[in-house]
């Protein structure tokens, strides 16, 4: 109970413009009221009640932030905290699993006032994700990947790095794609890997690639949604070529879900997607598409799971999408 309220007061910080700072180097009332735009004496009660919950510490005449959490912002966690932030208010809330439970569905889409966040934190967890991915060995014949939602393009630019003879296409919101063009042309790339506006609802995924990569996509649909969006990978690709989904899957791979599994279990819970499906039902969606999960394998180090995956015999004509799925409502 205590945690939710210290992490108001944590959000409220950074709201105020505060949080960034501090993790730059202690601060002096002054400044701190300066910055935050607020009274001084505001402030000085503002920054006890900081203190007395262990996110400040006071030496002397200035406010310093607690390590642990100074740690946090220096290494890029505010994008997610503020993320999560905005997901309490939208869904991520009581009311919203209600909702979800009674067949609401979330659309896709976060706000756009916070696509930029969610670039930098796609970019971050790709640097710790990518590298996994990138070790499977379906990479190194490949010539064209099509990374499907691809948002920064943590995965493009990694794979592409490693795999001289690997082009890719990021497919994504054009909002999101703004940000991957920065990420591509940082990393000196944009000679390989092309950006395309493209809207995971319901576009079919454009021919000419020879594998697929979904990280962190699945998750955003419901079930007939990802059977869906499965047959339209499975439509664009030929017998043999693989497809990889990269995701938290509470429920898939052996053993109990890690804690971080378990809470993102809440967030699928509160988008209405239900992404809670068993190693059978994984498959069945998979099969259903004309796919065959050959590896499920978990990655110790982000918690995550990563399914390998390859086109089976001829597409199927017609990807069943019964009602109350997301992509109808496109
Ligand atoms: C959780 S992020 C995953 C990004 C990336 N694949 C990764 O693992 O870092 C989900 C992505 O889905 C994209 N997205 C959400 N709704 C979409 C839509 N309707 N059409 C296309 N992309 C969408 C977001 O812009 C975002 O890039």
């Amino acid at each position: 109970m205590q945690a939710r309220k210290i992490l108001a007061v944590i959000e409220a910080a950074d709201q105020l413009g505060v949080l960034a700072d501090l993790a730059r180097g202690p601060l002096s009332l002054a400044e701190i009221a300066d910055r935050a735009g607020i009274e001084p004496a505001v402030a000085q009660k503002f920054l006890a009640i900081l203190v007395w919950n262990g996110i400040l510490h006071q030496n002397g005449d200035r406010w310093a932030l607690d390590e642990v959490l100074s740690a946090d912002v220096t290494s890029g966690a505010l994008p997610l905290l503020r993320i999560e932030g905005w997901a309490a208010r939208d869904h991520l809330n009581a009311t919203g699993i209600v909702a979800a439970l009674r067949g609401h569905r979330r659309p896709p889409e976060i706000d756009d006032g916070f696509v930029g966040e969610l670039a930098e934190a796609m970019l971050r967890g790709a640097r710790a994700s990518a590298p996994h991915l990138a070790r499977l060995p379906l990479w190194r014949d490949r010539t064209h990947l099509a990374d499907l939602a691809g948002g920064s393009g943590g995965y493009a630019i990694l794979l592409c790095r490693m795999y001289p003879g690997l082009r890719a296409t990021v497919y994504d919101r054009p909002e999101m794609l703004e940000h991957t063009a920065r990420a591509v042309a940082d990393a000196g790339l944009a000679d390989r890997i092309a950006l395309a506006p493209w809207d995971l609802r319901g576009d079919s995924v454009p021919a000419g690639h020879d594998c697929a990569l979904l990280s962190h996509v699945l998750h955003l649909l419901d079930a007939p949604a990802r059977v869906g969006l499965l047959g339209r990978v499975r439509a664009a690709l030929a017998e043999g070529d693989p497809v990889v989904v990269h995701d938290f899957m509470p429920g898939v791979a052996a053993g109990e879900p890690s804690p971080e599994e378990a809470a993102s279990a809440i967030d699928w819970l509160a988008n209405g997607s239900g992404f809670l499906p068993g190693p059978d039902e994984l498959g069945s969606e998979f099969t259903a598409a004309g796919i065959s999960v050959r590896t499920v394998t978990p990655i110790a180090a982000t918690r995550t799971t990563v399914v390998s995956a390859a086109c089976t015999i001829g597409p199927p004509d017609r990807q069943p999408v019964p009602s109350g799925s997301v992509e109808r409502k496109a």
